[in-house]
């Protein structure tokens, strides 16, 4: 059973035919033609901490691809009363095609994935955000901004940039991991200018510098944001404060201060600079109004190719598994 917890659990080559069928799709979708590709299967969505993104775009795009989506919050679910994982994932299984689940810790998605017999895929743990990274490089493709390949020539994205610079200025959390994972699955260049206290997990680090050896990638981790913001082709944030260390907030205020994204840094990247953010965003803090606000900012481009990644991802993953419910 092929499941998505992680970009890491994918070649090269797979995650770029996901992203040249959500191109493929998304051009059918804009074109009025009819997308069935799911007609009738169904997909559960299981969020224990909030969405407003995650929701819409699974539910959104598994209705476009001929298929019904049902989203489930932890407190409408027994999981909410101490259900353990093991006999809920199997008995939701049992009866839908396809489960995503956002959930606080990692561990227990993939507990989650272990008792599933259809795919499970990852709409945010505490250690990965993938679905938000192939929206993030669908957006760069469609700006120009990516590594060369047949796949994504094929699907008529032409124009590109022998190898992209993406600087990532922030926290080291769930997001610079993927990034990461991203970068050295596909062979650019990914800078991380993170607080020394706020660096990613050593053990991520040294998967994404074994993928690098055999994609190319360049890996630069720093904790000086001028640096990595020189020539760079993507600049992007997040959040100081991820969903469930609202404690440590005033704190990560101060740690973070002097890791905003503004025009000044804006001004040291490529003249073609865009801006990213997963969103929910903060202004004044991670960023600047002037800045994600500006015209370099593909946000809202960035959260609709979400609804467009995924339905690549979900159509990508049936075609793997066959997934056949009575
Ligand atoms: N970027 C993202 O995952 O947004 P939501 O938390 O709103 O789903
Ligand atoms: N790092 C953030 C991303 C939100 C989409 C969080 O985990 O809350």
């Amino acid at each position: 059973m092929r499941h998505f917890l992680t970009i890491n659990d994918f070649t090269k080559h797979e995650i770029l035919e996901m992203l040249a069928l959500a191109i493929k799709i998304k051009t059918e979708h804009k074109n009025g033609v009819e997308t069935p590709y799911l007609k009738g299967k169904t997909l559960a969505m299981i969020f224990e901490k909030s969405s407003t993104r995650t929701r819409v775009s699974f539910q959104v795009g598994i209705y476009q691809l001929g298929g019904f989506g049902i989203s489930l919050s932890n407190n409408e679910l027994q999981l909410g009363r101490g259900e353990i994982v093991r006999d809920s994932s199997a008995v939701i299984s049992s009866m839908v095609d396809m489960i995503m689940v956002r959930t606080h810790m990692h561990e227990r998605l993939e507990e989650f994935a272990r008792f599933s017999s259809v795919p499970v895929i990852n709409g945010l743990s505490d250690v990965f955000h993938p679905m938000q990274l192939l929206a993030d490089y669908l957006t760069m493709i469609e700006c120009g901004i990516f590594v060369p390949d047949p796949l994504l020539h094929n699907v008529g994205m032409k124009e590109n940039i022998a190898k992209p610079i993406v600087a990532y200025i922030g926290d080291g959390n769930n997001m610079a991991n993927s990034w990461l994972m991203l970068a050295s699955k596909l062979g650019f260049e990914i800078r991380l200018a993170c607080p020394n206290k706020y660096m990613p997990h050593k053990d991520i680090i040294k998967i994404a510098n074994e993928n690098a050896k055999i994609s190319g990638a360049t890996i630069v981790i720093t904790d000086d944001i001028f640096s990595v913001a020189k020539g760079a082709h993507v600049i992007t944030t997040d959040t100081w404060v991820s969903m469930g260390q609202e404690d440590e907030k005033e704190k990560r205020m101060w740690d973070f201060k002097d890791y905003k994204v503004d025009s000044n840094i804006m001004s040291l990247a490529h003249k073609d600079v865009i801006f990213l953010h997963c969103l929910p965003a903060y202004r004044g803090l991670e960023v600047s109004e002037e800045v994600i606000d500006g015209e370099q900012s593909k946000i809202i481009e960035e959260a609709h190719n979400r609804l467009h990644a995924q339905k690549g991802v979900m159509v990508w993953l049936n075609e793997q598994n066959q997934t056949k419910k009575s």
